[in-house]
């Protein structure tokens, strides 16, 4: 196991009705003018908006708002946001929504602190070192953003799609967690985000990292617990406890619980970063066409670690053949993703004619010569996994 440091301060309230307590919240952290960030409607529709003004309002706390952030959100987005921010004088953004809500709510917590351009932090130009406080309330169990110190965002100009990792400045003083609030998704979204939670897990999952039996349990039990929920929200999409495991799940996959003292991997994510931002698909869908295909790939260059989750999470028999058990793994993890409705090539997701050299030099271009670290991939090897992943 790697030497570590784990910080994670974030106040978690979960429950029902818990969207009540955003103001006293927000008060609790200091705020004196509330920023709401939110979504293309669904959060107005739902009257969550509503509730959460009426909070903000029984605190005593005045608020301004922002609407309109769209899913794989946008660098304009955020200017947007900063300039509304500076004008009002907020100083604790509250993102009410899903992770594109909270990451566009967290790039502008840092640019509103900063004098330069805030896609600096993103391409490395500059480092967070202060930020306003961000505050969630959780649509949607999928991007772990709320536990998480990242934020995504695409520059519309050049379709750059790049995570900032800031833990220290960026995680969420607090989020709210009211799994009832997940029972407007579509069910095609509760898919993407279980996906999504699922592959958060196995970027740590698939370390070279020796002795790393406790993220490794973490990581095998918390799969199989995504598995079971996501079945019976399949069948039930308003069973409270099914949903309420759901919404945990996704939190413990992407705080870094799972990874600690880990190599991360991350190349199936930097590798589908390129696919939504050039093609616009969901994320979680990416993810599904993607995985598979980069699995397949390991079954012949290192399939010790993906037969060893075929063994413990889908109870394919242990033998010798390593790369035939990491295609049994891939075998069953397409047949879930199917079973949920998901997208498990590019064909699938819609894409009939990918632009894999696009895809290959944007990738190596945003992220180096060598991608991931389970195995490094060079140009190559991401162009071998991407055409896997056509059909
Ligand atoms: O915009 P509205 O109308 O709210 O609709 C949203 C959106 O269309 C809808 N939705 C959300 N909650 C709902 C709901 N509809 C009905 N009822 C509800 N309760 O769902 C759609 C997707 O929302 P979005 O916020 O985009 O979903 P998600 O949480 O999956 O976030 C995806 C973004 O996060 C990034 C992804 O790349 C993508 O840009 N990621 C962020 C990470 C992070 N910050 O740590 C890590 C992830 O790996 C990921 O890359
Ligand atoms: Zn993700």
């Amino acid at each position: 196991m790697n030497n570590f440091v784990f910080y994670s301060p974030t106040e978690f309230v979960f429950g029902k009705d818990t969207e009540q307590q955003a103001g006293a919240l927000a008060r609790k952290f200091g705020a004196h003018k509330v920023m709401i960030v939110y979504g293309g409607g669904s959060a107005v529709k739902s009257g969550l908006l509503e509730r959460v003004r009426h909070s903000l309002d029984a605190a005593g706390l005045p608020y301004c708002e922002m609407g309109g952030v769209q899913p794989n959100p946008v660098d304009t987005k955020v200017y947007e946001g900063i300039d509304v921010c500076k004008r009002e004088q907020a100083d604790l953004m509250l993102a009410v929504g899903g992770g594109s809500v909270i990451d566009t709510a967290k790039a502008i917590a840092a640019g509103a602190c900063y004098e330069g351009d805030f896609w600096d932090f993103f391409i490395g130009r500059a480092t967070v070192k202060t930020a306003l406080k961000v505050g969630v309330v959780l649509t949607i169990p999928a991007a772990g953003s709320e536990g998480s110190g990242n934020s995504v965002i695409t520059k519309t100009a050049t379709l750059q799609k790049l995570s900032l990792r800031t833990p220290a400045a960026l995680r969420p003083v607090f989020s709210i967690l009211n799994p009832e609030l997940t029972y407007t998704l579509p069910p095609f979204q509760t898919a993407c985000g279980i996906c999504d939670m699922m592959i958060h897990i196995l970027e740590r999952y698939f370390t070279n990292t020796p002795d790393v039996e406790i993220a490794d349990r973490l990581c095998e039990g918390t799969l199989m617990a995504i598995m079971k929920e996501a079945y019976r929200v399949k069948q039930h999409p308003d069973d409270y406890g099914a949903r309420a495991n759901l919404m945990w799940c996704g939190m413990i996959a992407h705080n870094g619980t799972c990874g600690v003292g880990c190599e991360e991997d991350w190349a199936s994510h930097f590798m589908e970063h390129e696919v939504s931002a050039i093609y616009g698909v969901t994320h979680g869908a990416g993810l599904a066409t993607i995985v598979p295909a980069w699995m397949t790939f390991m079954a012949g260059h290192h399939p010790e670690k993906v037969a060893q989750l075929g063994n413990r999470v889908f109870s394919i028999a242990e033998t010798d053949d390593k790369e035939e058990m990491a295609l049994q793994t891939v075998a069953r993890l397409k047949h879930f993703f199917r079973y949920l409705g998901l997208p498990v090539s590019f064909r699938e997701l819609g894409i009939e004619h990918p632009d894999i050299d696009r895809l290959v030099e944007s990738l190596h271009r945003n992220k180096g010569e060598q991608v991931g670290n389970y195995v490094k991939l060079t140009r190559e090897d991401t162009r071998a996994i991407y055409q896997l992943a056509e059909v």
